[in-house]
């Protein structure tokens, strides 16, 4: 069986930081995202994956390479535009070939990963599997109606609450997949929907699977979303220190210190993780943190955030909390007079100050 990501769209929600990056790149306890979809994939036994990518795709290709560090062959796909899913399943079709796939979204996450799906699918004779999970709120989401153990419907995006049971992003499929993408119009979203294809393949008879997904789901394109995501994760990571910790220093709970990176006179509260050669010095780093290689956390007190790469944080006052700070962002005390807030912001950003 192949695997299938999808790295491509366009991550509005998660501006300014996509700016910059791709947003299946974003790390969450210091580690990209879509690092742990190709991680699940490779645990499963896939070992031939096709990554889908857009405007980000350089970026992409330059984090993964050849997938020689996973002992896997990722050949990469360029979607010609941010045409849908299914679109993007299209125009995948040379490296798919009619062999059966799994398809999965670079910037999802479940708990448990996808082995046993991929096993069942890999020896079953359905044409089609799907994970669904009970979401509160299913609008933004596609959903599926169940009969009994069939699927009976599925509908993207719905405006009436017909369903709790959301398309968690991913999908088993074999060769009858091209027929009903061939059939596919745009939704109202202009995009050629994955869901409409399943919803073929319903209709006409093909036997497609639900599997209820119980445990979490990460679905990291908002802010909130890839906090609550470094959250769980960080849980995960086996504490080690390979860095210095000076005798000043308290260290509590799960935390990882990365090579060459100095904590002086700080207390970190885990779950925590430090990147390589980050300066982290009278300072406290609260639960839920992950900051990335090459930073600087000085006199400075920061919890449930991520910081990511070159940033320098000295002298802030307040605590720093449930943030996401870019790469090379500097965060520093202002001079005392006057008193007054200094920033220099990109497009989109989000600040909230308190005095
Ligand atoms: O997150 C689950 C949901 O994902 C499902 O419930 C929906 O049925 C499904 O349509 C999808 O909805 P989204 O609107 O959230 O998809 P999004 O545009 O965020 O794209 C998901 C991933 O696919 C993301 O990593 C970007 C990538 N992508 C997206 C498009 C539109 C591509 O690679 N190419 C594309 O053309």
């Amino acid at each position: 069986m192949k695997g299938l990501i999808l790295s491509g769209g366009k991550g509005t929600r998660l501006r300014p930081i996509t700016y910059t990056g791709a947003k299946q790149l974003v790390p969450v306890a210091n580690k990209p995202i879509l690092f742990y979809v190709i991680e699940d994939l490779v645990t499963a036994g896939i070992d031939d994956i096709g990554i889908v990518v857009g405007d980000t795709g350089d970026q992409i290709r330059q984090a993964v390479g050849d997938g020689s560090r996973w002992n896997v062959r990722v050949t990469y796909v360029q979607q010609s535009r941010p045409g849908g899913l299914a679109h993007a399943v299209k125009e995948s079709r040379e490296f798919l070939g009619n062999e059966r796939f799994i398809l999965c979204l670079g910037d999802n996450v479940t708990e448990g990963g996808v082995s046993e799906l991929v096993s069942e699918f890999a020896t079953g004779s359905m044409n089609c599997s799907i994970v669904l999970t009970e979401v509160k709120d299913p609008s933004g989401f596609g959903v599926a109606i169940l009969e009994g153990d069939r699927v009976a419907r599925l509908v993207e995006k719905p405006r009436e609450p017909i369903s709790n049971l959301a398309l968690v992003g991913i999908y088993l499929f074999d060769r009858n997949v091209w027929e009903a993408i061939d059939s596919l119009r745009p939704s109202f979203r202009g995009e050629l929907e994955i869901t409409d294809a399943i919803q073929y393949l319903v209709q006409n008879g093909f036997d497609v699977r639900p599997h209820i997904h119980r445990g979490w789901w990460l679905d990291t394109g908002k802010k909130d979303d890839v906090l609550e995501a470094n959250r769980i994760l960080l849980e995960l990571i086996p504490p080690a220190i390979h860095g210095y910790v000076d005798g000043g220093s308290l260290l509590a709970g799960r935390v990882v210190v990365g090579a060459d990176a100095r904590i002086i006179n700080s207390v970190i509260r885990g779950p925590v993780a430090i990147g390589e050669r980050t300066v982290v010095e009278n300072a406290y780093i609260g639960p839920f943190t992950a900051i990335a290689d090459d930073c600087v956390v000085r006199e400075s007190e920061i919890e449930h955030s991520i910081v990511m790469e070159h940033c320098h944080i000295e002298g802030v006052r307040g605590r720093i909390e449930s943030s996401l700070i870019g790469r090379d962002v500097e965060i520093r005390r202002a001079p005392e007079r006057p008193s007054a807030h200094r920033l220099t912001l990109g497009d989109h950003s989000r600040v909230e100050v308190q005095q």
